[in-house]
């Protein structure tokens, strides 16, 4: 039985503990204390430059910190042994702009890149995997009558719909965490819009999700707390249910203006 009073580590789908990066003499990252719970969705903000995209790259296994913990799930990793793909089994996705989706492929082969369904004699179980990208595109990102089947190529599906191909495979694959850096750029409104529509699914789906945008109103939307990353400095984290878009903007701006003032002193 588990013990509500006892602050148990699995709340979190994620912590990150006095995390540093350096760059050689340049320092992207200071201590580095990030939490996300599970099925909490986290809306990280800052200026270009601020380190958004390395605390990603660090926690999806591209490169290590310089010092500092992780733990996923509560069990701390061995950054000795930590790449992109046992970030993956440990049930973090990262869902990138284009890299992660080859134009030519045809969308149910796309679902099981490097984790394809084999048969007992070896072989690519093609229908099995057919019928899982069928019920996924129906069910999970919902699909419906787009004249868009297992059979399409990527190359014939728009920005968010790309978006929404990567998001259900790593629901699918039953990732805790799906890390969006970014998913929105280049994409017109109306598929930011299904981004979003995405996203909101993650969450109803109990995952939890890291999710960087440039985009006050998207991250507002989607997010429920906001984490404020100013030049490789966690500045501020703000639940959604204690601001409006409106005072998030202000605050923003004034915490901008707070550094310009701080740094003519
Ligand atoms: N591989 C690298 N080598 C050297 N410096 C790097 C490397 N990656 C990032 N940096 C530096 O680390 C800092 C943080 O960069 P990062 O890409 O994390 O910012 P970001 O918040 O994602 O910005 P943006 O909003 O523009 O994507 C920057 O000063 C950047 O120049
Ligand atoms: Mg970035």
């Amino acid at each position: 039985m588990s013990n509500p009073l006892q602050d148990s580590p699995d709340q979190y789908a994620l912590r990150m503990v006095n995390i540093d990066k350096y760059f050689g003499l340049v320092r992207a990252l200071t201590s580095i204390n990030l939490d996300v719970c599970r099925n909490e969705i986290v809306g990280l903000i800052g200026d270009n430059g601020a380190g958004k995209s390395t605390i990603v790259k660090i926690l999806t296994g591209v490169f290590p910190p310089t010092s500092g913990e992780l733990y996923i799930a509560g069990r701390k990793v061995d950054f000795r042994r930590y790449n992109v793909q046992s970030a993956h089994r440990h049930g973090i996705e990262t869902v990138y702009q284009d890299k992660s989706l080859g134009e030519k492929q045809v969308l149910w082969r796309n679902f099981f890149i490097g984790r394809q369904i084999v048969n007992r004699f070896g072989f690519i179980d093609v229908k099995k995997q057919k019928a899982i990208a069928n019920d996924i595109m129906l069910n999970t990102i919902g699909f419906r009558g787009k004249g868009i089947t297992v059979d399409s190529t990527v190359s014939q599906l728009s920005g968010g719909e790309r978006q929404g191909i990567a998001i259900g495979r790593a629901m699918y694959f039953e990732a805790d965490l799906i890390v969006l850096d970014e998913p929105t750029v280049a994409l017109s409104l109306k598929e930011v819009a299904k981004v979003i529509n995405f996203v909101h699914k993650i969450k109803e789906a109990g995952k939890a999700s890291i999710y960087i945008s440039h985009s006050l109103p998207d991250v507002y939307e989607v997010c429920d707390r906001f984490v404020v990353l100013d030049r490789g400095e966690i500045g501020a984290s703000i639940s959604k249910k204690d601001i409006t878009l409106k005072e998030l903007d202000d605050f923003l701006l004034e915490y901008a203006h707070g550094r310009k003032d701080k740094a003519r002193e």
